[in-house]
């Protein structure tokens, strides 16, 4: 059937919704005789309570409830098994389980009041004595837990070697670059922070409303916490105010808003403050990255050395994947060295933040390539041209419906790249210095395992359903095309629905691979439903396509059915239901046992930003100007959400280039950029013109769709291409983010 719904513009199908206040987050639901719930954030990073006095705090007006390690209820420690369908851990701990402190801002108390405002006054009462030891917040001070993890928490390996890369690197006839990349620990800031609310209907029946990316894994982890099934927990989060990784997990507060809701027998919501979301959701890991290159005058690189060392807590084991997800990714070479090396610190856990692993990889990774450049004196482009990887690098599998090549040409022609001057300090706008930076974008095609129901009723409705997200980024509306689309239903009759554990399963929405998964899910259970209507019509003496072979039907216009070999008998679906009497069909697509054959090709999408930045030489400000971005997803389902995603993606670059990173307090470990004053993300006076482009085709041998997921794609190689843009400008190279004026002397 052609295509009708994707790839085009459709607006938002939740816009009104959001816009005129309808749309309801987590925080925002509320049940007969609510309590709230206010946390106590240790003051200290490593040490022991010695004592916790409550009684101020129990005393104070409206408070039921003071819980600490002394009296919260003891509950089992989940192990989620995620490949099963399992949910997800950064922190694995429960909350108020000991007196052992790990990091600044670990929960120690949490008290339980009849108002917000009572609750947070009761738990500004609340007394902590800690024996408190100095924090280790660096890998200098945590050298003795120096490790180097074989594999991340996905199972990729993360340890690469292949070729002789230290005889490349010291062969005298090559050009080679040495140098090392710092990315500081960077915090999520979504607009919406993470809240919970629990009510238990019951001993053994728990509803929570939870801002989260994985209403499955939080179902999971909860009901394994209180003993419970996962059919006794309902999980429900209909709309997501942004995630970027840190709804992903199942964080401390979630478990802690179950257990105040079940001592005080009383529904409870716990809302994090944006201070408490610094260390109870999650951050991005600080990185030193050195990278080592040798090429010869020819551009071609001979070896790439790129070791990694990040920092993560005492609770939990979490690898950025620096290495493996650039390096190991991205270019032809005949040596390639990846280490990843882990420090354990006294420091909130790491998580997922946009593009881990990819997204400060390519930094390290695509501003030595920039580096290299200068030092062959070879285009930047031409340069990438000249190490383009039509096969894996490690597997020796062709990437599918890689399109590299024409995004650098799109994108170097819509930014007007031929006119670049290539010497540093060289280009100008009156007083300003003028910088042309690129960089190679890159991120995996993920595809999980989902389930999903369709039901089409007599009156020409649809149904959808499947729990998966929409942190904002447009799931809603795309999901609402491709059901459309494969029911063969118009957009406006099709409901789809998510965001509930009820629903049938869909996997974290993380890892981009939201699109590919649920949309393939869709597309099946559009399949099996149609199969059904055949079933119906083929037996039907009264249907055109009676005694056809159901394999010979298919649909063939919206509504209809048609014969493959003769176009001219067709059933329209109202006239199936009709005559077989029958309300609605229902079609389901069911878990797929995964696949023990290897596919024949490597899912991976690539892309490149181009990027304009211009800088006052007497406040050297880095403003950016400019950026184009070209990036190859396969089919696109809709070119408003993805360009919107591509901009998000551009913009977060930006602020880890020039803005983003949370500072800790040397002596108390205690995160002293706490909030959007002291941590700084672009505004809109940062955000330049940014224009989206995509090239390629649908890349089919991934899914039915041809569709990769471009949520995080937008952010990889973005802060590198800044920084290149800045080397252009000043001839000054900042190899340490974020590039801030006192870093730039000019
Ligand atoms: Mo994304 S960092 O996998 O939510």
């Amino acid at each position: 059937m052609t295509n009708t719904l994707v790839g085009k513009p459709v607006d938002r199908v939740d816009g009104r919704l959001k816009v005129t206040g309808g749309a309801r987050y987590s925080a925002e639901f509320n049940a007969a005789g609510l309590l709230h719930a206010a946390l106590v954030l240790s003051t200290v990073s490593k040490g022991k309570i010695t004592a916790i006095d409550t009684a101020a705090a129990e005393a104070a007006p409206g408070v039921r409830s003071v819980l600490t390690h002394r009296n919260a209820p003891k509950l089992k420690e989940p192990k989620p098994d995620f490949a099963n369908g399992g949910g997800i851990r950064n922190e694995e701990r429960i909350p108020l389980s000991d007196d052992k402190i790990g990091y600044g801002g670990q929960y120690v108390a949490l008290v339980v009041a009849d108002t917000f405002e009572r609750a947070a006054h009761a738990a500004s009462l609340v007394r902590v004595s800690y024996a408190a030891e100095p924090p280790e917040l660096n890998k200098e001070q945590a050298s003795a837990t120096k490790r180097k993890p074989k594999e991340n928490d996905q199972g990729e390996k993360t340890q690469l070697k292949k070729g002789d890369v230290a005889a490349a690197l010291a062969d005298a006839s090559l050009v080679k670059i040495e140098a090392t990349y710092e990315t500081p620990t960077e915090t999520h800031n979504p607009m919406e922070p993470s809240a919970t609310v629990a009510m238990w209907e019951g001993e053994d029946r728990l509803v929570v409303f939870d801002a989260t990316q994985y209403v499955k894994g939080t179902q999971d982890v909860v009901a394994q916490a209180f003993g419970l099934q996962r059919a006794q927990v309902r999980v429900i989060c209909p709309f997501v105010g942004g995630g970027f990784g840190c709804k992903g997990a199942v964080w401390p507060h979630t478990i802690l808003a179950a257990m105040a809701a079940k001592v005080v027998k009383a529904p409870v919501k716990l809302s994090l403050s944006r201070h408490a979301m610094f260390s109870g959701t999650g951050h991005r890991t600080p990185t030193t990255q050195k990278v080592a290159l040798a090429a010869s005058r020819d551009g071609k690189l001979h070896a790439i050395r790129h070791h990694v060392e990040t920092l993560m807590s005492p609770f939990g084991e979490f690898v950025e994947t620096c290495g493996a997800r650039s390096t190991g990714v991205m270019y032809a070479s005949p040596a390639i060295e990846v280490e990843e090396t882990l420090y354990e610190v006294n420091v909130a856990p790491p998580t997922f933040m946009r593009a881990p692993g990819e997204c400060p990889g390519t930094y390290a990774l695509e501003c030595a390539l920039d580096e290299l450049s200068y030092a062959l004196k070879m285009d930047p482009v031409a340069l990438r041209l000249a190490n383009h990887a039509d096969n894996h690098p490690f597997k020796n599998k062709p990437f599918s419906a890689k399109h590299l090549k024409e995004a650098y040409a799109l994108g170097a022609e819509k930014f007007g790249w031929s006119r670049r001057k290539p010497e540093p300090r060289a280009m100008r706008d009156g007083p300003l210095l003028v910088g042309w930076g690129m960089a190679t974008a890159t991120y995996p095609g993920y595809k999980m395992n989902a389930e999903a129901k369709a039901r089409l009723n007599a009156d020409g409705t649809a149904r959808v359903q499947c729990a998966t997200h929409d942190l904002g980024t447009g799931a809603y509306t795309i999901f609402t095309q491709i059901s459309a689309q494969t029911l063969g239903v118009p957009l406006e009759k099709v409901t789809f629905e998510l965001g509930s554990s009820d629903l049938p399963f869909g996997p974290v929405a993380g890892g981009s691979n939201s699109t590919a998964t649920v949309g393939s899910a869709i597309y099946d259970a559009a399949q099996d439903l149609h199969n059904q209507l055949i079933a119906l019509a083929v037996l039907d003496p009264q249907s055109p396509l009676r005694g056809l072979n159901p394999g010979d039907v298919a649909l063939a216009a919206p509504g209809q059915l048609g014969s493959k070999s003769q176009p001219a008998k067709t059933d329209s679906f109202a006239e199936i239901l009709r005559r077989a009497g029958k309300e609605f069909v229902e079609g389901e697509a069911r878990m797929k046992p995964e696949s023990k054959e290897a596919p024949p090709f490597e899912f991976q999408s690539f892309g490149a930003h181009f990027v304009e930045v211009k800088i006052d030489p007497a406040v050297p400000r880095v403003q950016v100007s400019r950026v184009v971005s070209v990036m190859n997803c396969g089919q696109i389902i809709n070119p408003k959400t993805a360009r919107s995603q591509v901009l998000g993606g551009v913009i977060m670059g930006i602020g880890m280039a020039l803005e983003e990173e949370t500072v800790y307090d040397p002596p108390t470990g205690l995160p002293v950029t706490r909030n959007l004053a002291d941590y700084h993300v672009p505004v809109n006076a940062d955000a330049p013109s940014v224009e989206a482009y995509f090239v390629g085709e649908p890349d089919y041998h991934f899914n039915p769709l041809g569709a990769r997921g471009l949520g995080e794609i937008g952010i990889t190689g973005a802060a590198a291409a800044v920084a290149n843009a800045v080397f252009h400008a000043t001839g000054q190279r900042v190899r340490d983010l974020p590039i801030t004026p006192d870093k730039l002397l000019i």
